[in-house]
C-alpha cells in the first residue's frame, strides 16, 4: 500500500451551507489530516487519527490552521500586469488599460510567461482552484491549461469571444470564435484537472450571433462551463440595452442565446432588478461577487442580504486585474466591509464557504474539491493566524480576554491577513515549494 501522511494542526472544513445550519463546519482544535496518493482520506482528532493510522509519516503544523484551498470564481489571467491601475470607470478602464494588456498574448511566449507568474501567484496566495479568463487568443488558453497541468492545479478556463467593440487585434468573428473554442474543448476539457468555460466577454463586445453560437457551443457540450459579465456598471447596462433594444433587461440577452444554466457564472451582478435576480435563482446560475474590483472601479455595492433572500447562489472572487489582490483574505475583509454599507455585518464563515465548499458545489465539483471528505483531492493551505507582529498583539488579547474561539481568530485572518498568512499550500497532496516561485 502507498504511504499516508498525517498532518497535525487546527482542521476545519465546511460541510454544508452556514445559512442552512449552524453547524455547518468541522472543527478540530487539535486535528489531523490523512492524505494518501494525492486524496484525501480521513480527518478527526489528532488523537483518534494518530491511533488509527499508525505507520506512517507525520508533518506538523500544530498551531496553524489547515483547511481545503481557496476557490476564486472569477479571475482574468492577462491582466496580472495591469492591476491597480490608476482611473476611472469600468469602460474606460477597458479601453485604457485591459485591452492594451491583452493584445500582448498574441505572443505565445508572453502568455506562457504570464501564466507562469499567475498560477505561483494564485498559489503563493492559498488559492488551488479559479475560474479564469484567458484572451481572444486560443493560445492564450493553451498557455494557462498546460501550466495549470504542471502543478496539478484545477482550472477552469476559456477563450475570450468578442467579435465587436474591441480593438482589430483582439476581436474574433462568429465562425472563428466557435470553431476555435471547439478546438479548445476537444483539445482541453476533461484533460486531467482542466475544465473549459464557454467565455463571451460580455454583451457589449459580442453580437447576438455571437453570443447564440456560445449557448449553441454549450448544447453541444453540456458538461462544459459559461462565463461572462452581468450588470456591473450602470454606463454598461445603458449601453447594452441600446445595443439590444427587443430585450427587456441585460439578463434577457444572455437568455435568448441559452446562456443562463446551473453552470454559468455571471460576474457581479449590482444593479439587477429583482426579476433578474429571481430568474438567475430560477435557473440555478452562480453570481461571483468581486468586492475589491467594485470598489476599485467605483462599480456599486452587491447586496448579499438580498441575494440570499431571493435563493441566487453567489460566490467571492477577486476579479483581478479591476480587483486589487490575489488573497481570498483580503478579499473576504473587503466583502465584510460592502456588506457593512448594505447593513448586513456578514459573518465569516459565511464569507470563508463562498470561496471553498459553496464554490466547489455551485461548480458541481465537491466530489473533488472544497472540503476534506474522503476521496476529495488534497488540496489544502496551511494558515498562520499570527504572520505579523499586529496579528500576534491582536491574537494574545483574544487570549488573555477569554476571545479565543475559533469566529475570532478567522475574522482576524479575514481582517488582516493576505499571502503571509499562508504557511504551505499541497495541491494533490503535493507541497509547493515557493522558494522557487
Ligand atoms: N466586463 C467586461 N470585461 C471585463 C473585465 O475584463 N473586467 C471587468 N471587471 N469587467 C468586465
Ligand atoms: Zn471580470
Amino acid at each position: 500500500m502507498s504511504k499516508l501522511t498525517v498532518y497535525r494542526g487546527e482542521v476545519f472544513d465546511f460541510m454544508d451551507s452556514p445559512l442552512e445550519r449552524e453547524e455547518a463546519y468541522r472543527y478540530f482544535p487539535d486535528g489531523a489530516l490523512v492524505v494518501q496518493e494525492g486524496e484525501i482520506v480521513d480527518c478527526g482528532p489528532f488523537q483518534e487519527m494518530d491511533g488509527r493510522y499508525a505507520d506512517c509519516e507525520r508533518v506538523d503544523y500544530s498551531g496553524k490552521l489547515l483547511m481545503p484551498g481557496f476557490i476564486d470564481s472569477h479571475i482574468h489571467y492577462p491582466q496580472a500586469e495591469i492591476i491597480g491601475m490608476y482611473g476611472k470607470q469600468l469602460l474606460d478602464w477597458l479601453n485604457d488599460y485591459t485591452f492594451p494588456a491583452e493584445q500582448a498574448f498574441a505572443s505565445p511566449e508572453h502568455a506562457d510567461k504570464v501564466a507562469h507568474f499567475f498560477i505561483r501567484e494564485l498559489l503563493r496566495n492559498g488559492t488551488t482552484a479559479c475560474m479564469a479568463y484567458a484572451t481572444v487568443h486560443p493560445a492564450s488558453v493553451a498557455a494557462l491549461f498546460s501550466v495549470a497541468s504542471e502543478y496539478n492545479m484545477c482550472m477552469l478556463a476559456g477563450k475570450v469571444l468578442m467579435d465587436r467593440n474591441a480593438p482589430a487585434g483582439l476581436t474574433d468573428t462568429v465562425e472563428s470564435g466557435e470553431s476555435e473554442s471547439r478546438s479548445l474543448i476537444e483539445r482541453w476539457h476533461g484533460k486531467g484537472r482542466n475544465r473549459y468555460v464557454i467565455t463571451p466577454r460580455f454583451a457589449l463586445s459580442c453580437s447576438s450571433e455571437q453570443l447564440a453560437a456560445a449557448g449553441r457551443l454549450h448544447k453541444q457540450y453540456p458538461d462544459t462551463y459559461i462565463q461572462t459579465h452581468l450588470s456591473e456598471n450602470k454606463n454598461e447596462i445603458a449601453n447594452t440595452l441600446s445595443l439590444f433594444p427587443d430585450c427587456r433587461d441585460y439578463l434577457e440577452v444572455y437568455e435568448r442565446a441559452g446562456l443562463v444554466t446551473d453552470r454559468s457564472v455571471f460576474g457581479h451582478c449590482i444593479h439587477l432588478s429583482e426579476s433578474e435576480s429571481r430568474r438567475l435563482a430560477t435557473a440555478g446560475s452562480i453570481v461571483a461577487h468581486c468586492p475589491t474590483s467594485n470598489l476599485f472601479l467605483g462599480s456599486g455595492l452587491f447586496d448579499m442580504q438580498r441575494a440570499n433572500r431571493t435563493g441566487l447562489q453567489t460566490l467571492l472572487a477577486t476579479d483581478v486585474g479591476a480587483g486589487t489582490s490575489f488573497s481570498m483574505l483580503r478579499t473576504m475583509g473587503e466583502a465584510y466591509k460592502v456588506q457593512q454599507l448594505n447593513g448586513y455585518p456578514m459573518s465569516v464563515f459565511e464569507s470563508l464557504y463562498k470561496c471553498t465548499l459553496g464554490a466547489a458545489k455551485a461548480l458541481h465539483l465537491d466530489d473533488e474539491i472544497g472540503s476534506f471528505k474522503p476521496g476529495c483531492k488534497a488540496d489544502f493551505i496551511v494558515l498562520d493566524y499570527a504572520a505579523t507582529p499586529l496579528q500576534q498583539t491582536r491574537m494574545e488579547y483574544l487570549r488573555r480576554n477569554g476571545k479565543w474561539t475559533l469566529e475570532g481568530k478567522l475574522f482576524g485572518l479575514q481582517t488582516l491577513g493576505d499571502d503571509r498568512n499562508v504557511r504551505a499550500v499541497y495541491v494533490r497532496g503535493k507541497k509547493m515549494n515557493f522558494s522557487s516561485f
